[in-house]
């Protein structure tokens, strides 16, 4: 699947001597099918450890890995690949090739392209724990930050020595996130401030109970990176998911209905839009217990009393101050009466657009097939769409409605 910021774009991809090297190749292969152009630069230790060949067939480009090769496109002019390139990402980035970059060396075809490239670069280290921590290479790291470069910082777990500490490159999900973060830094939504709430909440039964529902968070997810991929900044609210935080936006994590509204208000005198693609939990129980509930004889009953609505809470925020924003994007799931329901919960909550899906057939599913309702519009019934096909959509309805 094609993802927009990164397609057609030229990647170059520097790929150092670290044993964590071979992750580049999934680096590749994910720039690749998400529609760039990659063309990979290894130095000397780096071929020792994956194969050329091995980028060559991903990438179905030449690789370069010798500055003076007569045959090679630097040979011809040094500078080639910096003049391409849309972004440059070293990943993984060793201490030695960080402390080249950060000295000005150009000793091989990575550290000389470093040099000349006019793109935003990123880097993503990998090294053991004393090398990570050693003052030598923070201050590298600062130098190079200092100049614009966008670190994304290594993961704590097993390292290559056997040991267990920081210094495990990022993975490389992680890494092609942050490359479509930067890409997207001065799109149509630079300068807006987006929050969107995402996945189920929960309501505490007990400390081991709760009420919640089904929802797996993928469609604000996919919200948060859209809009993020146009150069918006991003704060996502999210309820309990199995999903990674995108790169790039403020992550705030909740649990109950309450904790996100007021994650939400919180943010709210900030924002220039609020998606709520959360599937809120409506009602939660009048009292949770402090103790795990024991299971007795006869039935058990639960009383249960009304959350407080988020988007009615935006929309009254708004009301009471006379403001035009942030703009209101929210979602209705029906199982009938779509647009009917859609159109009400439009007006109720005065929202700007709302994105009206049939359920359950979208929860939990990859696929969308919604309908786009907004005031003083034709209703759009879009066709089958993946949940970042839809996210795109709605991101391009923002970047009008703003
Ligand atoms: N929503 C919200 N706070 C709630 C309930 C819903 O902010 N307590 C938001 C959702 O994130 C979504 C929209 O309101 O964007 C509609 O959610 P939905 O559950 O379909 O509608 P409800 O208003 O809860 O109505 P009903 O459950 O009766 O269909």
């Amino acid at each position: 699947m094609s993802i927009r910021v990164l397609c057609k774009q030229t990647i170059v991809l520097g790929v150092t001597g670290s044993i964590a090297a071979y992750k580049a190749v999934e680096i590749a292969s994910r720039l690749v099918k998400a529609g760039a152009h990659v063309d990979v630069i290894m130095t000397e230790a780096a071929t020792q450890l994956v194969a050329p060949l091995t980028f060559q067939a991903i990438t179905h480009r030449p690789v370069t890995t010798d500055l003076f090769d007569p045959r090679g496109e630097l040979g011809i002019d040094h500078v080639a690949l910096a003049k391409r390139a849309d972004l440059m990402a070293i990943a993984p980035i060793t201490a030695n090739t960080l402390a080249k970059l950060a000295q000005g060396l150009a000793d091989n075809a990575l550290t000389t392209t470093f040099l000349a490239v006019e793109s935003p670069v990123i880097v993503a280290p990998a090294m053991e724990s004393h090398m990570w921590l050693h003052p030598s290479t923070q201050r590298n790291l600062d130098t190079l930050q200092a100049w614009g470069t966008t670190v994304v910082e290594p993961e704590s777990g097993h390292l290559a020595s056997g040991a267990e500490g920081v210094g495990r490159l990022a993975e490389p999900v992680s890494i092609v996130d942050t490359i479509r973060f930067v890409l997207g830094r001065d799109g149509p939504l630079a300068g807006r401030h987006v929050a969107v709430t995402a996945g189920p909440t929960r309501e505490a039964i007990d400390p081991v109970r709760y009420i919640s529902n089904h929802s797996s968070g993928r469609m604000g997810y996919a919200v948060a990176e859209a809009v993020r991929d146009l150069g918006a900044r991003v704060t996502l609210v999210s309820g309990p998911t199995a999903l990674r935080a995108p790169a790039g936006v403020e992550f705030v994590a909740v649990t109950s209905t309450h904790e996100m509204r007021d994650a939400v208000l919180d943010v709210l005198p900030d924002v220039d839009a609020v998606v709520g693609a959360a599937a809120v939990t409506d009602y939660g129980p009048a009292v949770s217990s402090e103790q795990k509930i024991k299971k007795a004889e006869g039935g058990f009953s639960l009383e249960l009393v009304h959350n407080p609505d988020i988007l009615m809470d935006v929309k009254a925020w708004k009301e009471a101050r006379e403001r035009t924003h942030p703009i209101i994007i929210g979602f209705a799931a029906e199982t009938e009466n779509l647009i009917e329901n859609a159109q009400n919960k439009l007006v109720r909550k005065r929202m700007d657009l709302i994105v009206a899906n049939l359920v359950p057939a979208t929860f939990g599913s990859d696929r969308s097939q919604a309908t786009l309702i907004q005031v003083d519009q034709p209703v759009e019934r879009l066709p089958s769409l993946t949940k970042t096909e839809l996210a795109d959509k709605l991101a391009d309805r923002l970047v009008y409605l703003l």
